[in-house]
């Protein structure tokens, strides 16, 4: 049971000062009737509520997806640059925070959600969460190909074995993708330097088989469907495919 002020700003839709508001001035309802009191205790899993006439769920924990556009910082440190700037205000007072990090020149399928364990959970290198990059670089040859897809010894780690494809590796040498299970700091770039090729550009197209929406712009976002929320919750190693559907 939780105050129905409260039931409100967690939906993201209003502030706690608005839904207060909106509640006093009769415009919210609890399951058909009409109620003015902030504090009125209902049933978050049941109760059916509706402001200025619109239905509101109650979504204590959310997930969106954001394209994140290159020259931004995936933080939620009071940074000009942080990708939290991109979300609208409402949706900056719940508590989100990316999902992982991309570099600052990284662009493409970052998540944001409010659920801190599920986050840390996905995060963790025991889950194997694969993520999949479109890059650019200088020119791969076959053995380099091989040493990336072995697993390179890096400084402070070695790279889990990984799939490198070309997008026409009889043509071009410098266009494919990469899907790796780890996140080290900057590990794809690291990588490719460590086999003498070079990252040029790097968009990440895929995290835990949610592909990043086309539709979505750079610096547009939308919420995950409960499809793609899903997906995050299930474990690859009891039967998710990884991640190309
Ligand atoms: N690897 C990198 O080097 N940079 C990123 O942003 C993500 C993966």
């Amino acid at each position: 049971m939780i105050r129905l002020d409260k039931y409100l700003s967690d939906s993201g839709f209003f502030t706690r000062r608005e839904a207060s508001r909106l509640i006093r001035a009769g415009a919210v309802s609890v399951d058909g009737s009409p109620c003015r009191d902030p504090a009125h205790k209902i049933d978050e899993d049941a109760a059916s509520v509706t402001a200025n006439g619109q239905p509101v769920g109650y979504a204590r924990v959310r997930w969106f997806m954001l394209n994140k556009p290159a020259d931004t910082v995936s933080t939620t440190d009071d940074d000009p640059k942080s990708v939290m700037n991109l979300l609208p205000p409402e949706l900056r007072r719940i508590g989100l925070f990316p999902c992982g990090r991309l570099d600052i020149d990284t662009t493409g399928l970052l998540l944001l959600t409010n659920d801190g364990p599920a986050a840390h959970d996905l995060l963790s290198p025991k889950k194997h969460c694969e993520k999949t990059y479109r890059f650019t670089c200088l020119p791969l040859g076959d053995e380099q190909i091989r040493r990336l897809e072995e697993g390179i010894e890096l400084a402070d780690f070695t790279s889990k074995p990984c799939r490198v494809t070309l997008d026409d590796p009889l043509r071009d040498r410098e266009h494919g993708t990469i899907a790796v299970t780890e996140g080290k700091y900057h590990q794809i770039k690291r990588m490719f330097l460590a086999v003498g090729s070079e990252i040029l550009s790097l968009e990440r197209t895929v995290f835990a088989g949610i592909p990043l929406d086309p539709a979505l712009a750079p610096g547009e976002w939308r919420p995950l469907s409960e499809d793609e929320i899903a997906l995050l919750h299930r474990n690859p190693q009891t039967g998710g495919s990884h991640g190309h559907s």
